[in-house]
Order: structure tokens, then sequence, then C-alpha cells
């Protein structure tokens, strides 16, 4: 069984205004509320493609109800940890005469000590835990160590574990040394502590992080794609020139799709072309829309993958 795990997940709201006036009324014209975080994304484009999975998370109060609704009418199968704090909610403002969208992330509710214990419990007990895959940010009062503690539990298991996070979490989750971390350029220039511009940059950076311990760093770089870095295997993935619509949860439809494909038992090659493909079908659809199976099926066989020059 694959798990994914949103120790942070959210409601997002999404209200669109012709055009935004300060200091007057504004008229909402359309509202719309959509379950979001970052594993759970993982999860919903996981299911997608047919692969059952199971995401795990806190939830709590009335928004965390309607989380856990929305996905279970979703056909998400949802086995999280109820808390009495209430899940956040994320307001995104669509000012449509502009196209501009500006978005407004809240913190989410503290988690408490026994609240975590019980996550990790859980972790402890999952029922054959073959891949796992931890995305996202840390909710207040969780000390960024607990990537690496979950890593562990989850190793120790007998499970590959993908971490999809960004600064303190992912230096500190990389003390667990995950089977596969993606970070994108910017979060890669974060984790070695300088920016990256040229490919050779990113590729000795990578490869820096990967003598750490690391199995496979994937390194996500948008409209160029995917540069997958092993120690006996190392290839850049592009995908074709495509007409995006939104790129909200490009990178999570990536890691679904590179799941999906180690899942199968697929060559690395290969594993890397269906997170190509994932990610940019994502990439063909409006809003939070995610990557739809017949894009995927259609991408995945003209994806261009190069072998590079291994350091
Ligand atoms: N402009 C684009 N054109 C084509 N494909 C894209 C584009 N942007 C993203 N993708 C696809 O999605 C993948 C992941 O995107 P990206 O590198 O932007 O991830 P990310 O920064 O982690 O995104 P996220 O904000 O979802 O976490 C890319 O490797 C590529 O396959
Ligand atoms: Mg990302």
């Amino acid at each position: 069984m694959i798990y994914t795990i949103t120790l942070n997940p959210a409601m997002d709201r999404t209200l669109s205004v012709k055009k935004i006036r300060p200091d007057d009324s504004n008229r909402i014209a359309e509202e719309q509320r959509y379950a979001g975080g970052k594993g759970i994304d993982v999860s919903r484009v996981l299911t997608t493609m047919g692969v059952v999975n199971r995401a795990l998370g806190f939830v709590g109060g009335f928004a965390g109800e309607e989380l856990e609704g929305r996905l279970l009418n979703e056909g998400i199968v949802c086995d999280f940890v109820s808390i009495p704090g209430e899940t956040r909610t994320n307001i995104v403002v669509n000012e449509t005469s502009t196209g501009n969208q500006t978005v407004f992330n809240a913190r989410g509710p503290e988690i408490r000590p026994y609240e975590l214990m019980q996550m990790i419990h859980k972790v402890e007990k999952v029922e054959d835990p073959e891949m796992v895959v931890i995305s996202g940010s840390l909710p207040p009062g969780v000390h960024p160590e607990i990537y690496s503690k979950i890593i562990g539990i989850s190793k120790a298991r007998g499970a590959r574990v993908i971490l999809d996070t960004d600064g303190d979490a992912l230096s500190a989750g990389i003390h667990g040394l995950p089977s596969v971390i993606k970070p994108n350029i910017h979060e890669l220039g974060r984790l070695v502590g300088r920016e990256l511009r040229k490919k050779d940059d990113i590729i000795s950076a990578a490869n820096s992080v990967l003598k750490q311990g690391i199995g496979i760093v994937l390194v996500s770089m948008g409209a160029e794609g995917i540069l997958l870095i092993a120690e006996k295997e190392q290839y850049l993935a592009s995908p074709p020139k495509v007409k995006v619509e939104n790129t909200i949860g490009a990178g999570d439809s990536a890691v679904a799709g590179f799941v999906c494909g180690l899942y199968r038992d697929k060559p690395l090659k290969e594993a890397l072309a269906y997170a190509v493909a994932a990610g940019t079908a994502t990439t063909l659809r409006p809003g939070t829309a995610l990557c739809q199976k017949r894009d995927f099926q259609e991408l995945v066989s003209q994806i261009n993958i190069r072998p590079i020059q291994a350091e």
C-alpha cells in the first residue's frame, strides 16, 4: 500500500472578483472551495492513475470535516488523525479583469505533542507500508525533525520514502535518509545554501545531496522538466512544449507520477517519464485541477530523456 502524509492540509477558498477596489466593498462573482494539501494532491493523482493509496494527515473542526467529506466524495481514501483545532482555510482571490491571483496562506492549527504522537503511532501501525510520500510544510508547533522520525519508522517497516518539502523541514528531513527527494531548483538552492543558475551547478548540487545518502534526487525545473540524479543513472527528461493553463499542483503531480512508476516496478527512466508527463498534464488544466489520465497517456511517449554525465 502507498500512504501519503500531509501534516498541514487546508481548505482552499477561491473568490473571483472583477476588479479589486481597495477601501470599497467588492462583490464576489464566484466562489469555489477545494480540499488542498500537497500529499492530498499526490493521493488525488495516484487515484486518477488507478493506484490505490491512503491519505494520512491531521484534520479538525468544521473545515476539517468539509475537507474529509470532499475527499471521500472524490474517492480518496483517508485515514486522518482528528484534532480539536480548526483545519486552516487559505484564501485565493482571482481578479478576473487582470488575471492576477493573490493567495493568502493561513498558518494552520497548532499540533499538540499528544496529537503528534497519534500520527507517529499511526505510521508505526499502518498496514503493509510499501511506499510513503511525505509532502508539504509543517504545521505550527511541530519540530522539523519530525519528518526524519517518520522516515526512520517507515524505512524500518520496509517502505520506500519520498520527501517533498522545503526549508528546515527538508534539511532536517534529509537526516532520515529518504529514498527520494523532489526539490525544485529554488528548494535545492536553499538546501545547499546558494542560488543555482546553470544546469551544471544544479547537477553538482544534486550530486552533493545524493552523497549524503539519499537514493534518488529529482530536481524539477518547470517547463524544462526533471533531472534524475542517482548513483548509477543520471538523466534529464523534458516535456514537449504545451499550452499551459495553470501550474498549481504540477510538482505534486510529478511526485505522484514517479511514485506510480516505482510502484509498478518500472525502470527509473520510465518512472521519470511518468513524473514529467504527470506534471505537464496538470499544467494543461485550469485552476487547481490536476492531471487527467488521458493527457498523461498522450504525453508519456513524448518525453525526451537523455543521459547526463555522472560526476
Ligand atoms: N510551464 C510548464 N510547461 C510544461 N511542463 C511544466 C511547466 N511547469 C511545470 N511543468 C511540469 O511539472 C513538473 C513539476 O513542475 P515544477 O518544477 O514547477 O514543480 P514545483 O516547483 O515543485 O511545483 P509545485 O508548486 O506544485 O510544488 C515539471 O517537471 C514539468 O514536467
Ligand atoms: Mg513542489
